[in-house]
């Protein structure tokens, strides 16, 4: 382990510029005008995998973007690890908000970050994050001190549903055969509290349509007399909501599971300023839930977010109009006990009964994800903790992150792995934001922890 430790130390400028070299690749996979970009990310992730030691690399074509796999087998009787990431990254619009250009990457020093952070969309989410796992695994096949089976399986779907990965994952389910499934793709608390991802929060995203005249009408001659589908669709949306900012939706709480007092009471101990929080947001105020704290609101409950929405006119100056229509993108965020099938209906039938009779509403679900939970007394979960502990010198908390990955639970029921969610990035990292960062110290204390969780992880299971 010393070794590694020296070795990551006399490289850590190369490490550096190989991940600067893949910011600069704008691999977002939501906009088909960069799926030539989306390829490049990951055929340069393949030469990377090739080059740190992977002895079969290939790229998978999808209907949608490439999967990349690699793999290396270092004996039969190893437990065998899949590491799993995303190469895709969020569009970086609004640009005019960034404070340098979203693929030509930056160090800058912030407050969170004295050590530096690198500017650049994907740093964090999760280029960054996956390249730890491709640079320690480097440095464990130059050292001969890989203690486990690895094989990566890299995808450049993440960011639009992985559409594809889960045909993928049924039709390779030998290949992919693993022990447990390791994902850098969360948050710890502050580079002084590790924490480890206990669970992470299902998705159902919904888009409707309300419907009012069959064309624009000017807002004189009909106003006040033929129903506004843009004000209809603000007063439905405002129901969804109650006074305690609880979710309308009938049965939306019905099936979600109670989080123990002992738990609750651990998740809120976790350091927290909600001073500062609102301050680095600009905000003077929060609002959520009545009756819960902020991590639990993020944590441990579902809530109701509307993402977009638009009709009507919104050029320059004015044009007096009553729209023929109007939309909203709306999504809800998932905890362990609701099914985002059964969530989406339940939406569906609640906005559909929600609309006058002056208008007709359409409803629409797109991609959505299963809710996690990861227990943490199993043997995955103790390796990763003693490996945080190694690196940290400090226990990680057990923390449930608020955002999703829903191929997480696919992997449970397809692959029958676990898996462990051991990120290294911040929440205030502005993922899926304008200036989106990733700490120096974040980046290189996951190389030199991952090989730990590969160390540990081997000497426990073969114990067990
Ligand atoms: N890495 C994030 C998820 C995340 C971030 C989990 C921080 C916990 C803490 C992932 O790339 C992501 O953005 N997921 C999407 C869902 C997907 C279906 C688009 C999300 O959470 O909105
Ligand atoms: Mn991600
Ligand atoms: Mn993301």
């Amino acid at each position: 382990m010393k070794e590694l430790k020296s070795y990551l130390n006399a490289n850590k400028e190369r490490y550096l510029n190989e991940l600067l070299e893949l910011l600069r690749i704008p691999s977002v996979s939501a906009d088909p005008r960069f799926a030539g970009d989306v390829r490049r990310m990951a055929e340069a992730t393949a030469e990377h995998l090739k080059a740190a030691g992977a002895d079969t690399v290939e790229i998978h074509d999808t209907p949608g973007h490439p999967i990349v796999y690699g793999e290396k087998m270092v004996d039969p009787k190893a437990p065998t690890v899949l590491v799993y990431g995303h190469y895709d990254v969020q569009p970086a619009d609004p640009l005019e908000l960034w404070d340098s250009p979203p693929f030509e990457p930056v160090v800058k020093k912030t407050k969170l970050h004295p050590d530096g952070a690198i500017f650049a969309r994907g740093s964090c989410d999760d280029k960054g994050q996956f390249f730890m796992h491709v640079k320690a695994f480097e440095a464990m096949v130059k050292h001969k001190a890989l203690t486990c089976n690895v094989k990566f399986m890299i995808e450049g779907e993440e960011e639009v549903g992985s559409k594809n990965l889960e045909k993928f994952c049924l039709a390779n389910q030998k290949k992919l055969s693993c022990d447990v499934v390791l994902i850098s793709d969360t948050s710890i608390i502050d580079n002084n509290t590790p924490s480890l991802t206990v669970g992470l929060r299902g998705l159902c995203y919904m888009e409707v349509e309300v419907q009012g005249p069959n064309k624009d009408l000017h807002s004189g001659v009909y106003g006040g007399a033929v129903a506004n589908p843009i004000n209809v669709l603000c007063s439905m949306i405002a129901s969804l909501h109650d006074a305690k900012r609880r979710v309308t939706v009938a049965g939306f709480y019905d099936e979600v599971e109670k989080v123990s007092a002992k738990e609750r009471k651990l998740m809120n101990a976790a350091p927290y300023d909600e001073k500062q929080y609102m301050k680095d947001l600009g905000v003077n105020d929060l609002m959520g839930e009545k009756g819960f704290t902020t991590v639990e609101r993020t944590g441990i409950r579902p809530t109701l977010d509307v993402n977009g929405i638009w009709g009507g006119y919104i050029g320059e100056g004015a044009k007096t109009v009553l729209p023929a229509k109007a939309f909203a993108k709306i999504s809800m965020r998932l905890v362990p006990g609701q099914d985002p099938k059964k969530i989406e209906k339940l939406f569906q039938k609640h906005f559909e009964a929600l609309a006058p009779k002056s208008v007709k509403v359409k409803v629409n679900a797109h991609h959505g994800g299963y809710p996690v939970v990861v227990p943490t007394n199993s043997v995955e979960y103790k390796a990763s903790e003693k490996a945080m502990e190694a690196t940290f010198g400090k226990k990680a908390l057990p923390q449930r992150g608020g955002g999703s990955i829903p191929i997480v639970a696919m992997f449970d029921q397809v692959l029958k792995a676990k898996s462990v969610l051991m990120g290294f990035g911040l929440d205030s990292d502005d993922i899926h934001s304008p200036n989106e960062h990733y700490g120096l110290f974040n980046y290189y204390k996951g190389i030199e922890t991952i090989p730990y969780f590969y160390k540990y992880y081997a000497e426990m299971k073969k114990k067990k």
